[in-house]
């Protein structure tokens, strides 16, 4: 019997995010709603604080905020090496998880492989059970071994995939099927494909598409993108990319557009809440992230959850109003001071608004550990940086006279919402002591302390 990994230290778990009791977690998988529940599953491997073959790891929650664990929903083994990324939805009383078989042709070569698609099924929401008629989709002949990821939605009485795909040419692109029973499917389209590769890569991971505020949405996190300026510079990306559906069922289009400027955010996946709302999350990380919380046994955590607006052609992210509830105490209501230091708790939220000069605007710190954030009012830019090599990320903002930050600190990390979510950094960060912010320049500001413990295993 294999152990499960034990998480040996404490000093970079997080509060209110959610994440693995133990073990590594990557990509957020089948965001869904069942019978009175949120669910969320996520790429897991209970065995190691790396990844791993792939499993489903899985929480519920009635509000997206405070998680409780259930068992894993997906183990690999039976019908596939690995479970890799996917959706769900219910059909038929059922949550249907639709995931990739990951297939080795051998043990150890990561290289050689193939992939298809499968499904598995719970009544209670718990439970899953692989579908005995597995795969329900094969690789078709003008395809490479790059054909991951399935997003499934409704509309009417069809079911629609869209699917992560690389093609004979070696340009990522996303494929849309349809099918009437989950089961049976059918190609309609290439729905979109890259340019070329400097800009849009060789492989499209985890697409997923709808319609927002007037227009159709393709997200998706193209591989191998090459860095030019402020743009791209993290090794893996995420994105959209906007425009109508035709009826060829092609998404006419726009450019690629980075949709997190941070270094720790990739593969999105996003849900209709039984509300209305578009609301998206991706995992807190990136392949190439330093994840310092791997010495205690675990790995990865996903971002709180997004509602997605479009504002002049702009996707825009706001955090979930639910995220109100955390507020446990307010802390400061007024100015902050330029030159002055304030105690801030490693759970908090701050909401500042500056009218921005050029240079620094405050830095948050543990004494050691710094994440500062600045404006290049020249270059029209807000600079977060890290004290870690190749700290530094950037994005371009209009309007400093009148700059707004929503931040969310907790405990190792941030989350920056600029100007209303019009741009936004994720970013881990190893604080490990009491925080304190340093203000570079003066603001109004309401900081309010957050709860600290949102997970239940
Ligand atoms: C994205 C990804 C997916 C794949 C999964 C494997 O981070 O590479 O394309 O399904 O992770 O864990």
């Amino acid at each position: 019997m294999k152990e499960e990994m034990q998480v040996t230290n404490q000093r970079y778990r997080l509060g209110y995010h959610l994440m693995p009791k133990s073990g590594w977690i990557n990509d957020p998988n089948g965001f869904s709603y069942f019978k009175g529940y949120y669910h969320m599953f996520y790429q897991y491997y209970p065995y190691a604080a790396e990844w791993g073959p792939m499993h489903w790891g899985h929480a519920r929650s009635k509000d997206m905020i405070h998680w409780e664990t259930l068992p894993t929903a997906l183990v690999p083994g039976d019908m596939e090496s690995g479970c890799f990324s996917g959706s769900a939805i219910e059909h038929d009383g059922k949550l249907w998880l639709i995931y990739t078989g990951h297939h080795y042709f051998e043990p150890n070569d990561n290289e050689s492989f193939y992939e298809n698609q499968n499904l598995a099924y719970s009544e209670d929401g718990v439970h899953f059970t692989k579908y005995e008629g597995n795969p329900v989709l094969r690789v078709p002949a003008d395809n490479t071994k790059h054909f991951r990821d399935p997003k499934v939605w409704k509309e009417g009485d069809t079911f629609y995939m869209v699917l992560g795909s690389q093609g004979e040419d070696e340009l990522g692109r996303a494929l849309l099927f349809v099918s009437k029973d989950l089961i049976n499917w059918e190609r309609v389209s290439i729905l979109s494909k890259a340019k070329n590769l400097k800009e849009e890569g060789y492989m499209w991971e985890c697409p997923d598409f709808f319609h927002l505020d007037g227009q159709d949405v393709l997200l998706m996190s193209p591989q191998g993108l090459e860095a030019d300026g402020d743009r791209f510079r993290n090794l893996n990306q995420t994105g959209y990319i906007m425009g109508q559906l035709g009826e060829d069922k092609v998404l006419s289009r726009g450019e690629f557009v980075e949709i997190d400027n941070g270094h720790d955010f990739y593969a999105t996946q996003t849900m209709l809440t039984p509300d209305g709302r578009r609301v998206m999350v991706a995992w807190m990380n990136a392949w190439d992230s330093d994840m310092h919380e791997k010495q205690d046994g675990w790995a990865g955590a996903l971002t709180i959850p997004r509602e997605l607006h479009i504002k002049d052609d702009h996707i825009y992210q706001q955090p979930v109003n639910e995220m109100e509830a955390l507020r446990t105490a307010k802390l400061i209501a007024g100015v902050m001071e330029t030159g002055h230091e304030y105690e801030l708790p490693r759970t908090a939220e701050l909401n500042l608004a500056f009218e921005a000069a050029d240079g620094e605007l405050f830095t948050i710190t543990d004494g050691e550990h710094n994440l500062t954030i600045g404006a290049d009012t020249e270059g029209g830019r807000l600079v977060i940086q890290r004290n870690t090599k190749d700290g530094e990320r950037a994005a371009q903002v209009a309007d400093f006279a009148n700059l707004k930050l929503q931040i969310f600190v907790d405990k190792t990390s941030a989350e920056i919402f600029v100007n209303e979510g019009e741009r936004t950094f994720t970013e881990r960060i190893y604080w490990d002591a009491p925080l304190t912010i340093e203000m570079g320049s003066s603001c109004q500001a309401v900081v309010y302390k957050l709860e600290e413990e949102t997970n239940k295993y």
